[in-house]
């Protein structure tokens, strides 16, 4: 069952009791008193993750291209230094000490914001989660999540796994880093469909989302398993381009001895999908940025929204599916 969540305010009038009001779109400072001037800007604090990869540089960019002033926004964006979770904390306590009006936040880390959240709840600034979710998932301490459903985007993958081995098979799992959310969602998806298969994990590794790491790791497994891999699962685009190079290099070929599936659906993997180097891409869609700007208008404005946003997104099987995208990709 979804479930709607209305940000509301209240005036500070003990004496009569809180009044509930809809927040207009206020200036900087927040203040639901202040009726908002044509021309102040709604303020955006975006806690954001920063270099990563092209799914991360696509959402990000298109977060930017979205919240700008001629849509009535100033966007303050703030990746995080190196991928570190207390960069991002200390962005997000300068966001709730400045008073701007809305937060979005893309966690590096699933863990360690309670402390953050709170602090906004107190200062009464709304904090809308952008892909990533967190750990405990306290959904009173956020307005909503906005992404793709990582468990049922890994159990699609997963169910073509089954269907692509019927006689089962051995495979390896390249993972996005451990303590970020969506690894734990897209195992989950992933078990979900091929638990009881005849398709067995050999290994399961972090490769970090990385192309470099996602070769070398499997470069590894690999020759620990005397090439006797069928198939990787590889929880995102980089990691898998960079196992089909090492699937290449130790003389297998990709689509053939070993299949690759990855997620996001970034422009290379759908090339390499066209080209068989991946066997299957299951798009992560990065572009969300109109949802995310209509959720902050209709929280700013006291309306309800559900309590998770899912973002759609398309499943490529074939190199005719990939071909058919990409001339006109945007990502
Ligand atoms: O949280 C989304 C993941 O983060 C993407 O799948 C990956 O490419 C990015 O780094």
């Amino acid at each position: 069952m979804s479930v709607q969540r209305r940000f509301t305010k209240f005036l500070g009038l003990a004496a009569v009791g809180a009044l509930t009001v809809g927040l207009a779109a206020c200036s900087s400072g927040g203040d639901s008193a202040d009726s908002a001037d044509a021309g102040d800007l709604t303020t955006v604090g975006f806690v954001a993750v920063g270099p990563e990869g092209a799914w991360r540089e696509a959402n990000e960019k298109n977060i930017q291209e979205t919240f700008t002033e001629d849509a009535g926004f100033e966007l303050k964006y703030a990746p995080a230094t190196n991928l570190d979770q207390k960069s991002q904390i200390d962005a997000f306590t300068s966001f709730v000490d400045e008073g701007v009006d809305v937060i979005l936040l893309s966690a590096t880390e699933a863990s360690g914001w309670e402390d953050s959240l709170e602090r906004a709840q107190e200062a009464e600034i709304p904090v809308i989660l952008l892909d990533r979710g967190i750990d405990p998932d306290d959904p009173s301490l956020y307005i909503t999540r906005i992404a793709p459903d990582n468990v049922e985007v890994a159990s699609e993958v997963g169910a073509w796994a089954v269907e692509q081995f019927p006689d089962g098979g051995n495979y390896i799992t390249l993972e996005g880093p451990a303590g970020v959310g969506v690894v734990n969602e897209r195992n989950e998806g992933w078990d979900s469909s091929v638990d009881g298969s005849g398709l067995v994990e050999v290994a399961a590794q972090t490769a970090n989302w990385s192309a470099e790491e996602g070769k070398s790791v499997t470069e590894t497994l690999l020759k620990a398993n005397n090439n006797n891999i069928q198939l990787i699962f590889a929880q995102n685009d980089e990691m898998g381009l960079g196992a089909a190079q090492a699937v290449e290099e130790a003389g297998l070929t990709p689509g053939v001895d070993v299949k690759i599936a990855t997620i996001d659906g970034t422009k290379a993997a759908m090339q390499a999908l066209a080209d068989g180097q991946l066997s299957y891409v299951h798009e992560y869609n990065p572009l969300f940025g109109d949802t995310a700007l209509d959720v902050v208008k209709k929280t700013l404005d006291g309306e309800s929204v559900e309590s998770y946003i899912i973002v759609p997104s398309e499943a490529f099987d074939s190199a005719e599916a990939a071909q058919a995208v990409l001339a006109d990709r945007k990502y």
